[in-house]
């Protein structure tokens, strides 16, 4: 198996602390098995506004053009608050994602037994919890044109615009529905074609889609009853398919839900290198203390692992050495619930923990799943 070329950009806050142990579990894996991989940093976001001013220099767009894979921790933060337009970290992270083309963004809200506790739902509606949102990442309302703040005789008017072109909604149609396949081929693609007429031809594509995946069972919902539906009755959700806004909300709450926004980790996918990422932010409030949740990270690697170097078999290791070490008892400040058993550890330790894990589940040439 040739060597993963991994561009890293740990970013702001807490995005350097949970990157590096991500990095440390795949040392491991690179130890243990014959998994190989390289490793090229990048300033992005706040931390290349500051080296080059510019969220995304042209310099790590390079980088990651030419890598097979990239890490991404997180972005922003009060420093750069202040600034506006491309200037903002945030947009950085657009353009990256939209350079990469990486239309597909999975993010896959999974319920840990040993979590139950620091889930804010009661324990019979959480314990069957196991979904993935599949959100269009490069398209809708993030990225449409006209956008901005104009003056006008009567004040400012701020505006932006939601829109799909069919082929979009049908790429990512696509992915939610192969996604299903590969699961309980339950698919609820997720609209609001009640009001407005760029959901009503999301809503007639998918249905059109679905006379090519028989098997899956397709089903529509709206945006609010489904914001509901997911603190009501979260265990009926197989695959859940929406454009980009309602997939950025309702995929914070699916993370709540499972005991922290800490624990979600997300593959943005494309044709060319695969984005992986955290979901949480860069937490400012802890960053530097060593305290960071490194848990969603080492769970994006693990969908690196699966979806970038074709290695499912080592994804599911190290899913299996997370759920692992939080059997064992160890939390971060975000995920305890102060239950007896538990032991409050930093980022480090947690890191430390879990490529402990990996390794005596790969000495144990332990079969997954
Ligand atoms: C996310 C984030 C980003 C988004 C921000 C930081 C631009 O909230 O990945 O969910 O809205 O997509
Ligand atoms: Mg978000």
């Amino acid at each position: 198996m040739s060597t993963l070329k991994l561009a890293v950009l740990s970013g702001d806050g807490i995005g350097p602390e949970v990157t590096q142990e991500a990095l440390k579990v795949l040392d491991v894996l690179a130890q243990e098995t014959d998994f190989s991989f390289e490793t090229e940093h990048a300033d992005f976001g706040g931390a290349a506004i500051d080296s080059s001013n510019n969220p995304f220099p042209d310099s790590c767009e390079r980088l990651v053009k030419a890598s097979d894979a990239v890490l991404l921790g997180a972005v922003g933060g009060p420093k750069w608050d202040e600034l506006t337009g491309a200037m903002r970290p945030e947009r950085g992270l657009l353009s990256l994602r939209g350079s990469l083309e990486v239309y597909a963004n999975l993010r896959p809200a999974r319920f840990f037994d040993s979590l139950c506790g620091a889930s804010p739902l009661r324990p019979d509606l959480t314990s069957d919890v196991d979904f993935v949102t599949v959100r269009e990442l490069i398209g809708g309302i993030y990225f449409g044109e006209p956008r901005g703040i104009v003056e006008t005789d009567t004040g400012r008017v701020g505006s932006n615009t939601m829109i799909y072109h069919e082929d979009e909604i049908r790429r990512i149609g696509r992915v939610a529905f192969e996604t299903a396949m590969g699961r309980e081929k339950k698919l609820l693609s997720v609209d609001k074609a009640n009001v407005l007429e760029v959901q009503r031809l999301w809503r007639e594509v998918m249905t059109d889609l679905s006379k090519e995946y028989p098997e899956v069972e397709l089903s529509h919902m709206y945006v609010d009853n489904c914001a509901m539906q997911m603190v009501t009755n979260p265990a009926q959700f197989d695959v859940l398919v929406t454009g980009n806004i309602f997939g950025d909300i309702l995929s914070d709450a699916s993370a709540a839900l499972t005991g922290s926004l800490g624990m979600l980790p997300s593959a943005s996918l494309g044709d060319g290198p695969g984005i992986y990422e955290p979901v949480h932010g860069t937490a400012p409030d802890i960053a530097g203390q060593g305290k960071a949740n490194p848990l969603a990270t080492i769970l994006s690697v693990s969908m690196l692992l699966t979806h970038s170097a074709q290695r499912p078999d080592l994804g599911c290791l190290v899913d299996d050495a997370v759920e692992a070490v939080l059997a064992q008892g160890l939390r971060t400040g975000d995920i305890a619930s102060g239950e007896e058993h538990e032991r409050m550890v930093g980022t480090e330790e947690m890191g430390a923990a879990v490529g402990h894990q990996v390794k005596t589940l790969t000495g144990s040439r332990k079969e997954c799943a």
